[in-house]
């Protein structure tokens, strides 16, 4: 089976950026971690070694046929310099389900967490502790087969790289402008929604493009079938209270199951707040600003963790959800979670490891 992890420390350090410039996944650590596949010997030969460019093959499969999938997760250093990561298992458990949708072989969990967690120890002076950063955490795995046939690699790489982050959006948790999307969609049923997979996020360019033309952040994506049913905002999930409840629709192959989106359900639950996963209408949404009952609206995701939406317009109407403001549910979602996830606050949950 695996062989033992193989460590090869860099010579050279790179200089650690400054925390109070640090943009999203710009600047990345001096090691990596990599494993590859192979038929006749499974995935095999786990090394840490320096990060620098690799050699591929230009007809490496990955380039051709878009057999690739991809992971994202965030290390956090308490003030005492304990290194915690947040629900990696989650991560690791939903990487084998994108690897399962995309025809690639499954890996190991277990070994997997072990193998990060040696990497970000060896990487731990990177991991900013400044208000808002965090290391984030990027595993890919990538179809390295040279053929262009269309069908399953033979071959594959994993890849583990690590980025120094602020937040995600420049302005922090600042409530953001959305622009419900009715031309192009994120995803259909039977598609790759679910799986976290490139091709779904370069999909949306062109949406983006539109959005950030017109004044927008992010665009909310509708179902693929009709543009009726609400599905995902940006590359995140989302939330809305209406009338006391927090909604948020309910999973299907055209969702992605978001970690943090789990956790915000867990942390309502906890909390006694009303919250349903169910399917949620633009018009339900719509209806309920008109009536004066869309109290909130926030975007969930590892990477902005909460985004609050402070207006979204849809057609020919721009709805200002809790005057602009962030609202109360979701400052406290955003402040329990990133307290968890820094040490600040206990874990009740077993979320941090
Ligand atoms: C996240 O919100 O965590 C994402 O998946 C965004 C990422 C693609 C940058």
């Amino acid at each position: 089976m695996e062989a033992t992890l193989a460590i090869t420390e860099a010579v050279t350090k790179k200089p650690k950026p400054d925390p109070n410039s640090l943009q999203f996944g710009k600047t990345f650590t001096d090691h990596m971690f990599t494993m590859e596949y192979k038929a006749d010997e499974g995935w095999t030969n786990p090394q840490i070694k320096p990060y620098a460019p690799i050699e591929i093959d230009p007809a490496a499969m990955v380039f051709h046929y878009s057999q690739t999938v991809f992971e994202g997760l965030k290390a956090y250093r308490t003030k005492d310099g304990v290194v915690r990561l947040f629900r990696p298992e989650e991560n690791f458990k939903r990487l084998n389900r994108s690897n399962k949708r995309l025809s690639i072989p499954p890996i190991d969990e277990k070994s997997a967490i072990e193998h990060l967690k040696q990497l970000v120890a060896l990487e731990k002076d990177w991991i900013p502790t400044e208000e808002g950063t965090s290391l984030y955490i990027r595993p890919f795995v990538i179809a390295t087969e040279p053929s262009l046939q269309v069908a399953p690699a033979k071959s594959y790489q994993l890849f583990i790289i690590l980025s120094p982050v602020g937040s995600y959006y420049p302005t922090g948790i600042q409530p953001v402008s959305i622009m419900v999307e009715e031309d192009t969609t994120r995803a259909v049923r039977g598609g790759t929604g679910s799986a976290k997979t490139g091709g779904n996020y370069s999909a949306g360019y062109n949406a983006q493009a539109k959005a950030t033309a017109n004044g927008h952040a992010q665009v909310l994506w509708l179902d693929g079938m009709e543009k009726k049913y609400i599905e995902e905002v940006g590359s995140m999930n989302v939330f809305f209270k209406i009338n006391g409840e927090i909604v948020t629709p309910e999973l299907s192959d055209s969702i992605l199951e978001g970690i943090t989106r789990k956790s915000v359900i867990e942390l309502l639950k906890s909390w006694k707040v009303p919250v349903s996963e169910r399917r949620v209408t633009m018009q339900e949404v719509k209806d309920a600003y008109d009536n004066g009952t869309l109290e909130e609206a926030f975007g969930s995701g590892t990477a902005a963790v909460i985004s609050p939406i402070g207006e979204l317009t849809w057609r020919d109407t721009t709805m200002t959800i809790n005057g602009g403001e962030t609202g109360d549910v979701t400052t406290s979602l955003y402040k329990t979670i990133t307290n968890i996830q820094t040490g600040k606050e206990r874990d009740p949950f077993g979320w941090t490891l």
